[in-house]
């Protein structure tokens, strides 16, 4: 182990994100009654150009009139290639009040990026006497993003979260594919003759996952675009959840409950954890770093594994 410390991610739930266009007021009531444990209010990409003032405005009044209870509220901003984000900046700092937790930067290719967003919101919070740092949310969705993850992980301790946009990454990256996530027909192993499907997201989840690890950054898997499939939803949500994220996006409030099972462990993972920790407890009183438990090898490394699961219990019940 290097001697730096892996820092703690941020202290709270982060299951599910709930999606919807600020273009959409009637919405936001159903998003703030909704289980999702994060809010994303949109200004980008599903808000037409035309719409982005009057977007703003919903959402302006909507953070100070709705009660969002306990749920993480953030705003989408636009790109930083384009005429608005700025504005999105300033008019939020300015106008939206203190219940406003988060921006999310979408397309972030370097470390910079975040840095200019950075020196905007801090003085535009100075200016306007905000006390309550907003914090930032980023979506790696551009081949710049991926090749520089590590660097936008460490690039500001506004940092919290960090998303993969399977749809705008697909695209930058020139995939030959149109669905936003899952199983993509012609990424397949051939052996005797039988097609055997894989994930063309893996490696970049993976990375995302380790770069957020080293900077104490939460992992998020993005949008599932096909929010009729349930199945295959689920099977996405699981793939992430092995390799270390903490959730995932609903574009549509179906997809809520969905992220909500995979990302709670089950409470037969929870007994199990619980009883492999009691199992070291008993092995370590008896001078022994490894034992055996249900027939398998566990030791030190075990608890470590067992206490992630343990915590995010512990997080839920809290609420
Ligand atoms: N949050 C909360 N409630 C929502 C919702 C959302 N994102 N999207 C739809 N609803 C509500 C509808 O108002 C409707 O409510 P009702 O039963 O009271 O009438 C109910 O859920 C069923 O909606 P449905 O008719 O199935 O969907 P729709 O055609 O109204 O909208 C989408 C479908 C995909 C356009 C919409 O869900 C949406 O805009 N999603 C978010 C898109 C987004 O933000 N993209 C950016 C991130 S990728
Ligand atoms: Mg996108």
């Amino acid at each position: 182990m290097s001697f730096r410390i892996q820092p703690a991610p941020p202290a709270r739930l982060n299951r599910c994100q709930l999606f919807g266009p600020g273009s959409r007021p009637a919405i936001f009531e159903k998003m703030a009654a909704s289980a999702a444990d994060v809010i994303n209010l949109d200004l980008e990409d599903s808000v037409a150009p035309d719409d982005k003032p009057q977007a703003r405005r919903n959402i302006v009044e909507a953070i100070g009139d709705i009660d969002w209870g306990d749920k993480t509220l953030s705003v989408r901003i636009n790109g930083l290639d384009t005429p608005w984000w700025h504005h999105d900046v300033v008019e939020l700092v300015e106008r939206a009040g203190p219940r406003l937790d988060a921006i999310m930067i979408p397309k972030v290719g370097c470390g910079a990026d975040l840095y200019a967003v950075d020196a905007l919101v801090t003085a535009a919070e100075r200016a306007a006497g905000r006390e309550r740092r907003l914090a930032f949310e980023v979506i790696i969705e551009s081949a710049a993003g991926i090749s520089h993850v590590e660097e936008i992980a460490a690039a500001s301790p506004r940092l919290e979260a960090m998303s993969l946009g399977a749809a705008d990454f697909a695209a930058s990256m020139g995939m030959a594919t149109t669905g936003i996530g899952g199983t993509q027909e012609h990424y397949y192993m051939l052996h005797e003759g039988a097609r055997y499907w894989t994930d063309p997201w893996h490696w970049a989840q993976a990375a995302i996952v380790a770069a957020c690890r080293t900077h104490g950054v939460l992992p998020v898997d993005g949008p599932f675009g096909d929010f009729s499939d349930e199945e295959g939803f689920r099977a996405q949500a699981r793939r992430s959840a092995t390799l270390g994220m903490v959730g995932k996006w609903a574009i549509h409030p179906k997809q809520v409950a969905l992220a909500n099972e995979v990302f709670t462990p089950s409470d037969e993972a929870v007994a199990e954890a619980r009883e492999i920790l009691a199992a070291m407890e008993t092995a370590k009183a008896e001078g022994a770093g490894a034992t055996v438990y249900k027939g398998r090898l566990v030791d030190i490394a075990s608890i470590k594994q067992a206490q992630v699961i343990v915590r995010q219990a512990e997080m839920i019940a809290k609420g």
